[in-house]
């Protein structure tokens, strides 16, 4: 292996490709070896001198190249990596990890672009993001997984995300299932006492296995200084895993409230302790950052590496380990998945899952708007998105918002569930101006000082009744916006005002108008729409 990397370092490809990773019951397996895996990985996201929005470490070939040097000096063999820039090419420095035999886990989500825990919601948008990244990124031969999570629910308030997050899962995997792609997907949580074994369930239960997690991770920060396994209640984080059907990770650890660090819980994870029960871990983190956890100091763009005092105890510890477990043919589980939990004060999540987000049936309830929001709405405009949030918070008390709302402890999601914030909202100013008889006054949000768009004949949202919403796996839209709109549908849309032939006629009362009233919808029905803004903004 040491040879290998040296050779690779060189730039000479006689490296053969790094061997493919098989996931079996509860373990992790090199597939060319038969010998079962561990990953021994760290965080990855340096941010010192940036110069790119959204961050992506796997563009910068000189820190790439830097660092896949560091990493092999580390003793490490995997990255996790949480944001990159999907229109990029990362194929440089891919293949510079792949050929020094490093596995690179992936989040989904970028901090910009997650479902919002607090008002969450699983869309065309969201949906068209982790597309891109998926198919930029599943070409490369060391990609081990994707996270479509990361602790996205983090307390008793917030379970109701994982609804979505579990959709968004589903939908991912039968997007690659369709792609050919055989990537694991997992989700990772934050190690809160009074949710983790609601989640852990959740992530693994049901019968659908294209909407269970193919691994589980806990960012967990329990063990600190010199503390022990049972001091740090490892035992007890362990526990729920005792016959958990999918491998678990430590995505994140290395607690830094006691420095320098000592990195004492290395020899447990990979050693007699845990060794059984998870596929390692990723340290926390590579780079040095503004709070304190990095092993290195480095900055985009340049060679210069200073390594920091955890760096040698950190590679001391890992250069110890050597995990004993089984071999791929030697293992056959007969592992179950987990029962579902049941709905709680604690946890608000049926089993029902949300809708598949379908770009072209949200298309097509686009050409059904009578009033609607211009293509200058910006919905990552705070104070825009206020205005709108505070409008809808009227509007969904006059009309029957039920279409664009969602229940996740009774598991009713309305048919417009899935579509973009600002396709919900233009439905629910459309409704209202179809109410209000198409009067201007009916098609405005204060205060957000815009003029809204007309259309006198809007299509009628039954001429959408024929749109498959189960198909998710057409080609993402590098051109989408946040309003669920491609460039090309913006320009057909933003002219329907002046398009006699697109509809049927002048026709407010269609089957879109309802004539619910503020006592008409369910109270305990969430608008899935209310905060659009922080849909898109930082987890
Ligand atoms: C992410 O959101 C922040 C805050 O709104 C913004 O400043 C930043 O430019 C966004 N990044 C990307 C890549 O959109
Ligand atoms: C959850 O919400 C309740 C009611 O708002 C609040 O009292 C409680 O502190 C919240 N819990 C957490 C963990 O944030
Ligand atoms: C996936 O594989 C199947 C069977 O090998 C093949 O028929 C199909 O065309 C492939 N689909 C794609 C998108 O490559
Ligand atoms: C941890 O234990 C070692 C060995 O006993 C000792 O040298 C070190 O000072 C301790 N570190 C902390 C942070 O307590
Ligand atoms: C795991 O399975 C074994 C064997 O079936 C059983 O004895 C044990 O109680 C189970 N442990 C947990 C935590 O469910
Ligand atoms: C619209 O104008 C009012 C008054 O100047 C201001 O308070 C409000 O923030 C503006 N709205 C937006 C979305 O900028
Ligand atoms: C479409 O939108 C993208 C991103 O906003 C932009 O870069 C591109 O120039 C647009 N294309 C056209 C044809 O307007
Ligand atoms: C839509 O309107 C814009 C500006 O009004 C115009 O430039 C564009 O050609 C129109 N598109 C179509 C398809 O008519
Ligand atoms: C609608 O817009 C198109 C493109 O700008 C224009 O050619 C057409 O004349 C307009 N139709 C009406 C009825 O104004
Ligand atoms: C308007 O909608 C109603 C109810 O769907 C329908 O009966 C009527 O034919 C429609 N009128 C036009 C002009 O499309
Ligand atoms: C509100 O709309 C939903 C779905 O369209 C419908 O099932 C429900 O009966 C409506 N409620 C009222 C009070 O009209």
């Amino acid at each position: 292996m040491k040879l290998c990397s040296v050779i690779s370092i060189l730039g000479l490809s006689l490296v053969s490709a790094i061997d493919p990773l098989t996931f079996k019951g509860s373990k992790i397996f090199n597939s060319k070896t038969g010998d079962q895996f561990w990953f021994k990985g760290a965080a990855y996201q340096p941010q010192q001198g940036a110069t790119t929005n959204p961050l992506d470490p796997l563009v910068d070939t000189v820190g790439c190249k830097r660092d896949v040097a560091v990493f092999q000096d580390l003793g490490i063999n995997s990255i996790r990596v949480y944001e990159v820039d999907s229109s990029q090419n990362h194929d440089v420095c891919m293949k510079a990890l792949s050929d020094a035999g490093i596995y690179v886990l992936l989040d989904l989500p970028t901090p910009n672009y997650s479902i919002n825990r607090d008002s969450p919601s699983w869309d065309v948008y969201l949906f068209n993001k982790y597309k891109l990244k998926i198919d930029a990124f599943s070409g490369y031969d060391n990609v081990a997984g994707f996270i479509i999570g990361n602790e996205i629910t983090n307390d008793v308030n917030t379970t109701s995300a994982s609804a979505f997050v579990k959709a968004s899962l589903r939908d991912v995997k039968t997007y690659m299932k369709a792609k050919n792609v055989s990537i694991p997907v997992g989700y990772v949580d934050n190690d809160d006492e009074n949710i983790r074994d609601s989640l852990i369930s959740y992530f693994n239960c049901g019968s659908d296995p294209l909407a269970t997690v193919d691994f589980y991770g806990v960012n967990t920060y329990r063990w600190c200084g010199n503390a022990t396994f049972t001091s740090s209640l490892f035992p007890e984080m362990l526990a729920p895993f005792a016959n958990y059907s999918v491998p678990y990770i430590l995505t994140e650890y290395g607690c830094n409230t006691i420095t320098p660090r000592v990195f004492a819980e290395v020899a447990s994870i990979y050693g007699s302790d845990m060794q059984d029960l998870t596929s390692g871990g990723f340290v926390y983190e590579y780079s040095q950052e503004a709070n304190n956890y990095g092993l290195v100091d480095v900055s985009y763009g340049n060679s210069a590496v200073t390594k920091l005092t955890d760096y040698n105890t950190f590679k001391t510890q890992l250069s110890k380990v050597s995990p004993k477990g089984t071999t791929l043919s030697n293992y056959s589980p007969s592992l179950k998945n987990s029962a579902c939990p049941s709905v709680s004060s604690d946890w608000q999540v049926n089993d029902v899952l949300p809708p598949s987000p379908n770009v072209d049936f949200c298309n097509c309830l686009s050409t059904t708007f009578g009033c609607y929001l211009p293509s200058t709405f910006d919905p990552t405009n705070s104070a825009q998105s206020l205005a709108l949030a505070n409008q809808l918070s009227y509007l969904c008390g006059v009309v029957n918002c039920t279409s664009i709302s969602y229940n996740t402890a009774t598991g009713t999601y309305g048919q417009y569930s899935a579509c973009s914030s600002v396709q919900k909202a233009d439905w629910a100013l459309s409704q209202n101006y179809a109410k209000g008889n198409n009067a201007a006054s009916s098609c405005v949000v204060n205060n957000l000082n815009m003029s809204l768009n007309t259309n006198s004949s809007p299509k009628q949202s039954s001429s959408c009744n024929s749109i498959s919403t189960t198909t998710v796996t057409s080609d993402p839209d590098p051109n989408m916006g946040p309003d669920g709109l491609s460039n090309n549908t913006k320009s057909t849309t933003s002219n329907s005002t002046n398009s006699s032939s697109s509809g049927s006629g002048s026709n407010s009362s269609s089957s879109t108008s309802k004539t619910g009233s503020a006592t008409s919808v369910s109270s305990n029905l969430k608008v899935a729409a209310l905060v659009l803004a922080s849909a898109l903004f930082f987890i």
